[in-house]
């Protein structure tokens, strides 16, 4: 396993097992598949609906909650201090724990400073090991820590080789903050690239492969979603290789700002 560190001293497997869209009633298994593949950290949230299924795939898996990092979101309706500290006591009850590994506002709009408030409570509390943000843009950031005691130690984007977020990911490694990235196989779409066919080729690896070794390569966390278990084994397979430095600036340059998924700046509330 790959670990980074968080700001706080924390570390984070950089690979996890991303779940949306996975139903609730499927989710256990998918996670019991992908805990005994070998990941070690797995991502969900609170509007994904299926915490109670991830929940029950780690108990299920008999791997010790504590060898497992788990991340979950606080949803937009549930911003504002008393409504972010109840969610959290839900996914907590959801999840079957009784602490989060990551807890993250899943998106910044309506930005309220008081749920901030609540994930450092909770930090401090023990309940949370790291707190932070996702979908934030810069100025999202910026807002944030006008009244924040305790700076984000993580913000999850989209990030793929179409979106690679040069200003956004040079912003944060210059605040420390850990860039996490969603959607890295654009669902899917990722297969088309060309230039990524030509580097499969290359070091042996699949277009997917070469896609998660690139997030690591460049210092992001990675969380690919499956739903089967080839590919969930398939996803994780990536610590017998890394790619060159050209190759990594080759992938760079594939960028063309394109978004998968919604713009923080337009999301539909
Ligand atoms: N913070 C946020 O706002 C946010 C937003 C979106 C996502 N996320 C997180 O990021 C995770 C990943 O993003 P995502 O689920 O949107 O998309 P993704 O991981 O980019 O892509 C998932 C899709 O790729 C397919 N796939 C997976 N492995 C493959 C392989 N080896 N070969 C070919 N196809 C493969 C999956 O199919 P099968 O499942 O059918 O195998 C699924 O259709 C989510 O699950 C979620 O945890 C967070």
């Amino acid at each position: 396993m790959i670990y980074k560190k968080l700001s706080n001293g924390v570390e984070i497997p950089m690979i996890g097992f991303g779940t949306f869209k996975i139903p609730n009633d499927q989710t256990a298994k998918a996670v019991k598949n992908a805990i005994n593949a070998g990941y070690r950290h797995i991502d969900t949230a609170a509007i994904y609906r299926n915490e109670i299924g991830v929940g029950k795939g780690i108990k299920e898996s008999h791997v010790a909650r504590e060898e497992i990092f788990l991340t979950t979101k606080c949803w937009n309706d549930d911003q504002g201090y008393q409504k972010a500290l109840d969610a959290f006591e839900q996914s907590c009850q959801r999840l079957q724990t009784n602490y989060i590994d990551l807890f993250l506002i899943h998106w910044p709009k309506p930005l309220n400073s008081e749920t901030w408030k609540a994930f450092e409570e909770l930090y401090q509390q023990g309940r949370i090991r790291a707190i932070g943000v996702s979908n934030f843009h810069q100025h999202h950031f910026e807002d944030l820590m006008k009244t924040a005691k305790i700076k984000p130690m993580i913000n999850q984007v989209e990030y793929t080789p179409r979106l690679t977020q040069k200003p956004l990911k040079t912003f944060l490694e210059t605040q420390g903050v850990a860039m996490e990235s969603w959607s890295p196989l654009m669902r899917g779409k990722i297969a088309d690239i060309e230039l990524l066919q030509t580097l499969s080729k290359k070091y042996g690896k699949t277009v997917v492969q070469i896609v998660i070794r690139w997030n690591i390569d460049t210092g992001v966390i990675v969380i690919p979603k499956s739903v089967t278990s080839e590919r969930i084994k398939e996803n994780f397979d990536i610590f017998d290789f890394s790619l060159s430095l050209d190759d990594i600036e080759a992938i760079n340059q594939l960028n063309k700002n394109a978004r998968t998924g919604s713009d923080p700046d337009n999301f539909d509330f």
